[in-house]
């Protein structure tokens, strides 16, 4: 891509913003992107405010200098609680961020037991508590487990299967004690692990994954036009030991896809 180009770019820590950057594929919206994986200091969701604050501005200044980027996609909870805010003021181009589907799990709810698996960080943020204060009310019941391991397995699969399912199995079993029937995936790894979560209820619960409500707004603010669809993607790792490129290249269903070097 060259430095005139205006592209879309996405970033995660990993695997998990490839859930994002697919629907976003699918639905045509027009490229050329950047998928950025900070995977050398994965996972995020363990690392201190600070660390990702610092970490993720430097990130962005050095793609700022090198890309004509048009619009950013944070596709990562952990970086949308800490670093969103800082990065919509410090960049004109638009930001647009994840957000645990904590509204629309209460409209779903039926019984008003709502889990919600995220990160670490994300559940300790500043962000996410107050999404709980603004829109959970007394008679709502939350059960918030973080998921620690989950991303490393979900990153290692399928070698790492069982030691998921292992990870899995209390975290369900707290979820089914408390009765939920609405699950929130507050990460964006979350979504590729979604039939191993199906499967371990005994009940049907309904799960909210907010992928979908942030390609809509992405697909707003750029008032896309389907033509032309440039659909061309190019990957940057920050560690590409264990061919950790073609990890990303697989799991990412575009037409073009090409490494570049990590900033
Ligand atoms: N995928 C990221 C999220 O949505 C975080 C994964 C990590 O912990 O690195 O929070």
């Amino acid at each position: 891509m060259d430095q005139d180009t205006p592209v879309i770019l996405v970033f995660d820590s990993g695997l998990g913003g490839t859930t994002i950057l697919n629907h976003i594929l699918a639905r045509k919206i027009s490229g050329p992107f950047i998928y950025v994986a900070d995977n050398k200091f994965l996972p995020y969701g363990q690392q201190t405010k600070e660390f990702i604050q610092e970490r993720v501005l430097e990130i962005f200044s050095k793609l700022n200098q090198k890309y004509a980027i048009k619009s950013a996609v944070l596709a990562c909870n952990t970086v949308t609680a800490y670093v969103a805010e800082q990065l919509r003021g410090s960049y004109n181009f638009p930001i647009i961020g994840m957000e645990p589907g904590i509204k629309p799990a209460i409209k779903v709810s039926k019984n008003k037991n709502i889990g919600i698996l995220a990160t670490e960080g994300t559940i300790k943020s500043l962000r996410f508590t107050s999404l709980v204060d603004r829109f959970v009310s007394e008679e709502h019941n939350l059960i918030i487990i973080p998921g620690n391991g989950l991303v490393e397995e979900i990153e290692n699969l399928p070698d790492s299967a069982e030691d998921l399912l292992n990870n899995l199995k209390p975290k369900i079993k707290q979820f089914e004690d408390a009765g939920i029937d609405v699950l929130v995936l507050g990460c964006t790894h979350y979504p590729i692990i979604i039939k191993q979560l199906k499967s371990l209820f005994s009940n049907t619960i309904e799960i909210i994954d907010t992928t979908e409500a942030v390609v809509n707004v992405l697909e707003k603010t750029l008032k896309v036009e389907c033509f032309p669809n440039n659909q061309e993607v190019d990957v940057m790792v920050s560690d590409n030991s264990n061919s950790y490129y073609e990890k990303i290249r697989k799991a990412i269903q575009a037409a073009s896809i090409k490494q570049i070097k990590f900033i």
